[in-house]
């Protein structure tokens, strides 16, 4: 039975005070170079982040090469099978390396961990620890743990993970999985002007097809204390986006002396911080989009117009089956809304293909609701079944893999169509664009009248959309003005307007989001 806040070896059991019985040299004789793996969504990337912050701080240096490592870690996912092969895969090509030094220190942590705890070293022997979304605080003590006992010649198999949603009290279960937000190092960031921030954790909704509620636990928002200090600092070390995370952001709620704090509460908050110029948050639940968020969101201006809502289907039977809590006329509605309180507001969703009682024609209705709809976006995935959820448990995963490979085929196309029409009206329009840094691909050409290099630059349109354009990389951090002339269905493509142009108020076509 997992141990809350407590780690357990599973062949024996040590406490903390071991630690100090053994030279220093013991616990520290390793290289320091540290490995990690990160799959999965933004929470994740977070996750990894933090940890690694943590262990820098401790003197560990991140490689970019497995072999030298004598610290690996992977974060894992669990929302998708396939997801959990990749991490099972690389853990057997490190099986036969790490019987070889004694030094390398190995351990998941995230989701899977979560979800499968022992199975871990079963399936992965030289695994030596396993540590659940919840208990990102000990991932230092645990690596140090394991080096005890290899010291000792012992097998390590530490695991330390959040309680079941049936394992106990509602309380208990909620303490057994805490935030891990500790002050960052801004070297670990996903660009220095951009940082994710988490302002809630776990999940309540109990979607029949998702993992989340049981690798994630129960809902739990951040105080608004914790999240505008953070703020601060990060506003302090230069950032400019912060992107609020949850996996219902906009379920997000916490009684602060005495008053309830909503996310439109929070949004407001953050946007009083000197320095943060937008503020975005993934990604929310269609039956929370309350009318205040989207009002918040126009009233300021720092707060981002995009919305990431997932639909999930088109169809309402496949929409109960799924466990959703609404029908594509809910959505409908919501979709009215913020049309009309936020018009030009981009919208992406996340659909499912092939989930159990998905027909032919439900399928049709999904490729419908993306025409009405319009979606700036979607991400398609084809349904896998999960074990532990409601739907594994009721319904056969009956979609063979080339129906729900066909299906996914077909909602991209028209994702793509849409977003190719839509984008293409953005042709001869200027948007404020924030530049994130150079593009993927490398720099183009050198400008020869100076030292700065004139290379293809990346940011996004305050509606979140891509933009690429050239120019000096001096512009990382800070609101371009580009037209666009051309666009393909991902990425709008511009030129970078003149800075006279941009310092003329008088002149000129508006400056759009
Ligand atoms: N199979 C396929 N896709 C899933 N998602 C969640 N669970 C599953 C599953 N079992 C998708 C949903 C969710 C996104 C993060 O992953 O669309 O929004
Ligand atoms: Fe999973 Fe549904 Fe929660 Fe999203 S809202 S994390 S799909 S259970």
């Amino acid at each position: 039975m997992p141990h809350v806040n407590k780690t357990t070896n599973l062949d024996a059991e040590i406490s903390s005070t071991d630690l100090g019985e053994l030279p220093a040299d013991v616990v520290t004789d390793h290289n320091h170079k540290l490995y990690i793996e990160t799959v999965g969504c933004q929470m994740n990337m977070l996750d990894s982040e933090l940890v690694v912050a943590d262990l820098r701080k401790r003197g560990y240096e991140l490689t970019q090469n497995i072999k030298e490592a004598e610290t690996i870690l992977f974060n894992t996912c669990s929302v998708r099978e396939h997801a959990e092969h990749k991490i099972y895969s690389s853990l057997g090509r490190l099986r036969y390396g790490s019987r070889k030094n004694p030094r390398k220190v190995i351990g998941v942590m995230g989701c899977m961990a979560q979800k499968d705890q022992k199975l871990i070293f079963q399936k992965a022997p030289q695994v030596d620890f396993v540590v659940g979304t919840g208990q990102l605080a000990q991932v230092s003590e645990l690596i140090e743990k394991a080096r005890i006992h290899h010291s000792k010649n012992e097998r390590s198999r530490e695991l330390a993970v959040g309680l079941g949603r049936k394992d106990g009290k509602h309380a208990e279960i909620t303490n057994s999985f805490q935030s891990y937000d500790p002050l960052r190092d801004p070297e670990m960031r996903p660009s220095p002007y951009q940082a994710f921030v988490r302002i809630m954790i776990g999940c309540d909704k109990f979607c029949s097809y998702c993992v989340v509620p049981s690798t994630r636990g129960p809902e739990q928002s951040r105080s608004p204390r914790e999240i505008i200090s953070e703020v601060k600092v990060l506003s302090n070390q230069g950032v400019k986006e912060v992107t609020l995370l949850g996996q219902t952001v906009n379920s997000y709620k916490h009684t602060q002396d005495g008053k309830l704090f909503r996310l439109s509460d929070l949004l407001y908050l953050i946007h009083d911080i000197e320095g943060i110029d937008r503020i975005k948050f993934v990604t929310s639940y269609p039956k929370d989009m309350t009318t205040d968020l989207l009002e918040a969101i126009r009233d300021l201006p720092k707060a981002t117009r995009y919305l990431h809502v997932p639909l999930q289907h088109g169809c309402n039977d496949v929409l109960k089956y799924m466990k959703r809590g609404y029908t594509v006329e809910d959505y409908r509605e919501m979709m009215q809304r913020i049309n009309e309180i936020l018009p030009g507001c981009s919208v992406s969703s996340d659909f499912i293909v092939g989930h159990p009682g998905e027909t032919e024609e439900s399928h049709q209705k999904s490729l419908e609701s993306i025409r009405e709809f319009r979606f700036k976006n979607s991400f398609i995935f084809k349904y896998s079944e999960r074990p532990g959820t409601k739907a594994a448990e009721r319904f056969p995963d009956e979609i063979s893999d080339k129906i729900k490979k066909r299906r996914n085929n077909e909602m991209l196309k028209v994702q793509n169509e849409i977003s190719e029409e839509d984008n293409a009206e953005f042709i001869g329009k200027q948007l404020a664009v924030l530049v994130e840094g150079p593009s993927k691909s490398a720099q183009k050409a050198v400008d020869a009248s100076s030292d700065t290099l004139a290379e293809q630059l990346v940011g996004r349109s305050n509606c979140d959309r891509i933009v690429v354009f050239d120019g000096s990389s001096r512009l990382a951090g800070s609101i371009a003005h580009v037209e666009i002339f051309d666009v393909t269905p991902t990425t709008l493509i511009g030129s970078i307007v003149t800075k006279e142009y941009q310092h003329n108020p008088g002149s000129s076509l508006p400056i759009l989001q």
